[in-house]
């Protein structure tokens, strides 16, 4: 009785919060997979892959469900070992660090590298990763308008997308490059769909480490963190998010594995997807809705109100197409969208009858 009284004022908090989430259109409902896939980051369609999940399969059989401990204790496993080294010259650079996530791997990288007394420079469009990397680092943070850093003082820390998460516009990377700042760049919605091999936007050349989401387009889980051997070898030493949590599965990195052999066996995937982009870019701009061309396969469309774009979403949802609202704070208040991603499964045809759904659906929340 004594404890229910205690925590009434917590719990009247909490309400008045949750209260203000419904007031401003912006409380959140969880829904499972339904309908034709035009959310998700699966973009080359690698998260049901037939060799992945065989083998992934196979290695849980092998080696068993859980990794009983972390890296630099009893849950290290060759397999990673050898993945990592994998991944590096994939990505063109001296060595690489798994991470069990991409939130993770920012978390590490930010609060591992720049120090007191250094500079993060953010753009504003950045994930919530890096933000809260940024944030909780002992570094100072300046926030950037979005693609426009300015001129950088020495020895600062420059950290952008390469492909941004929720507009899928490209940062000017060459141009980033010669600003002689630490480049930090996080390849979420880049590796596996760009470079000549799927190795993303960025390898070792004037980037000082990029982080590599693995649960996107290479359809698994985790983070790969790539750079200079130096610089790899200081966050196994000192990186918190590293050290102080269990290891991943060892069957993820099996599960990994056969994703870069996929990526490799099979580009024609990744030239796909950009096709269909390219083609559904096309046909939304033909019907008039004002798209973005860029050369990725995140598409905003952008509605403005956070209702409105929940009712737009649910109305497609009914009609079949898997679509999500985004609302603030993952992107800035007033600019609530549709965020379609294109993955490798669709066709011309289905696209085609997603933007006629999509004409009306948009009329009729503006009629
Ligand atoms: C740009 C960007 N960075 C990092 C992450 C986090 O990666 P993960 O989902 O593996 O934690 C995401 C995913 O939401 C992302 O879009």
């Amino acid at each position: 009785m004594l404890e229910q009284t205690r925590v009434r004022p917590l719990e009247q908090r909490l309400r008045a919060h949750l209260a203000e989430l419904e007031r401003d259109g912006l409380l959140r409902t969880r829904r499972p997979p339904e309908g034709i896939d035009l959310s998700s980051n699966d973009y080359l369609g690698l998260a049901t892959h037939p060799l992945i999940k065989e083998r992934m399969a196979a290695a849980v059989c092998a080696m068993g469900a859980g990794s009983t401990g972390s890296r630099l204790l009893r849950g290290e496993r060759d397999c990673f070992t050898a993945l990592e080294q994998r991944f590096a010259e994939f990505k063109g650079t001296e060595r690489s660090l798994y991470f069990g996530s991409g939130y993770l791997a920012n978390l590490a990288v930010l609060t591992t590298f720049p120090e007191a007394g250094d500079t993060i420079y953010s753009d504003e469009w950045n994930h919530a990763s890096l933000i809260d990397g940024a944030r909780l680092s002992r570094a100072e943070r300046v926030v950037f308008p979005h693609l426009r850093p300015g001129t950088l003082p020495e020895g600062a820390f420059l950290v952008t997308e390469s492909v941004f998460s929720m507009d899928g516009d490209i940062a000017p990377l060459d141009e980033y490059r010669k600003l002689g700042a630490a480049l930090i760049v996080d390849e979420a919605h880049a590796v596996g769909l760009f470079g000549d091999r799927g190795q993303g936007l960025v390898g070792g050349d004037g980037v000082f480490v990029s982080v590599n989401p693995a649960g996107k387009a290479l359809g698994v889980a985790g983070a790969f963190v790539a750079g200079p051997a130096w610089a790899i070898e200081y966050l196994e030493q000192r990186a918190r998010p590293f050290i102080f949590s269990t290891a991943a599965p060892p069957a993820i990195a099996a599960a990994l594995d056969a994703s870069l052999d996929v990526i490799a066996a099979e580009p024609e995937r990744r030239e796909r997807v950009r096709f269909l982009a390219r083609y559904l870019r096309e046909r939304l701009t033909d019907a008039g809705i004002a798209v973005p061309m860029d050369d990725s396969p995140i598409i905003p469309v952008i509605i403005g109100g956070n209702e409105r774009s929940v009712a737009v979403a649910a109305a497609l949802q009914q009609d079949g197409f898997d679509v999500r609202a985004i609302r603030p704070p993952t992107v800035p208040a007033g600019t609530a969208r549709l965020r379609i991603s294109v993955n490798v499964g669709l066709s011309e045809h289905i696209l085609a009858r997603f933007v006629k759904c999509l004409v009306e659906k948009l009329c009729a929340a503006c009629s």
